[in-house]
């Protein structure tokens, strides 16, 4: 146990030297309190607004495949889900979307799809191309899981600028019972650092609140992260999808959602840190929330309407309303009325 003045003085030390251990962390986890956050969500915003201002980054969501090779046990859109209505959009479909948002003011497109073998090397390297020419102040980034250094390095030369992948969890056991053998704690970290190898800007993250998740395995996260240095890290709540093995889970909370965001914030300052798509649906204002706690993105829908439904990865995912790109105006009113504001650019890391 430590008490709230020596939380607060983590908390401080935190915030001065950008690190802790891993007992410290751990400690300062599990030992949060109600005040204590709002301590560390007024430091975590005196920083994001020294470096980004009042200012949320926008990113144009395209979630262009939701077939997948993968069987994670948390996701809705896993291989062995039967009941999941698998789509695929088309070349033309995917730039028809980055038309939509060039013209709501999407100056990023993030292509993001479960594993699936259909977009080989040569329709992916295609597509990025053909984005790369024709919206060239436009910034590209993928999330499409893990691929050889080769087909990394070949998309990075076609003009893609950025990469996420979350490491999900740093300890290998935990990993393990979220994922099936196939899939590794290890591999999922060699495919992180051949991304910053070539040279993207790297996004990385983790599920706050997914099963079997202890403080220690948070605390190995940041560890993770402090030593990974990424330009991104997205993290959201766990939310259970009815159709998945973690049906009957609990959901992972808001609190220590913004809590973790907070957190974050002081460990990598000019992070790039989304207020997610998950954190939304587990709450109202959750987006406005985690903007308080040190949040700088947010990454709208620009799939075409007809899709959405279908890229479940949980249940209740939010895709129309304000969450759709089409709404920014509304998103942005929302951001206004707790003092901050939609920032129209590329929003590069301030990192690189
Ligand atoms: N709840 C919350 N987040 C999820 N993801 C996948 N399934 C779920 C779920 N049930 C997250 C994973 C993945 C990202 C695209 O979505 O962390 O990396």
């Amino acid at each position: 146990m430590i008490s709230e003045k020596e939380g607060r003085a983590l908390i401080d030390r935190l915030a001065q030297t950008r690190t802790l251990t891993r007992s410290e962390w751990t400690q300062l986890i599990e030992n949060r309190t109600p005040a204590l956050a709002d301590y560390l969500f007024r430091r975590a915003r005196e920083i994001r607004i020294r470096y980004y201002g009042k200012e949320i980054y926008i990113r144009g969501l395209i979630e262009f495949t939701n077939y997948c090779r993968n069987d994670c046990y948390y996701c809705g859109i896993r291989k062995s889900n039967r009941s999941a209505v698998r789509y695929r959009l088309t070349k033309k479909q995917i730039l028809s979307c980055c038309e939509t948002g060039y013209r709501l003011g999407f100056r990023t497109f993030v292509l993001q799809g479960g594993e699936d073998a259909w977009f080989t090397d040569e329709r992916m390297l295609g597509i990025i191309s053909e984005i790369r020419r024709r919206w060239p102040d436009c910034a590209v980034t993928l999330s499409i899981g893990e691929l050889s250094y080769e087909s990394y390095r070949k998309f990075f030369e076609a003009g893609a600028d950025r990469y996420l992948l979350r490491h999900e969890t740093y300890d290998a056991s935990h990993y393990a019972r979220l994922h099936p053998e196939s899939l590794s704690a290890r591999h999922r970290r060699k495919c992180l650092l051949d991304l910053k190898e070539i040279g993207y800007q790297t996004g990385t993250g983790f599920m706050v609140g997914s099963p079997y998740q202890t403080a220690e395995n948070l605390a190995d996260d940041m560890l993770f992260i402090k030593k990974l240095n990424p330009q991104m890290v997205g993290i959201g709540p766990f939310i259970p999808h009815h159709d998945t093995p973690f049906a009957d889970q609990p959901a992972g909370t808001l609190e220590l959602t913004l809590f973790m965001l907070g957190l974050i914030r002081l460990l990598l300052p000019k992070v790039l840190l989304p207020a997610t798509t998950a954190l939304g649906t587990i709450a109202e204002d959750g987006r406005e929330k985690g903007i308080l706690a040190g949040a700088n993105v947010v990454m709208p829908n620009l799939s075409p309407e007809q899709v959405r439904k279908n890229y479940m990865l949980y249940d209740n995912k939010l895709c129309t309303g304000d969450e759709a790109a089409e709404s920014l105006k509304k998103l942005d009113a929302r951001f206004r009325h707790i003092g901050y504001h939609i920032a129209v650019s590329r929003g590069d890391s301030l990192n690189t």
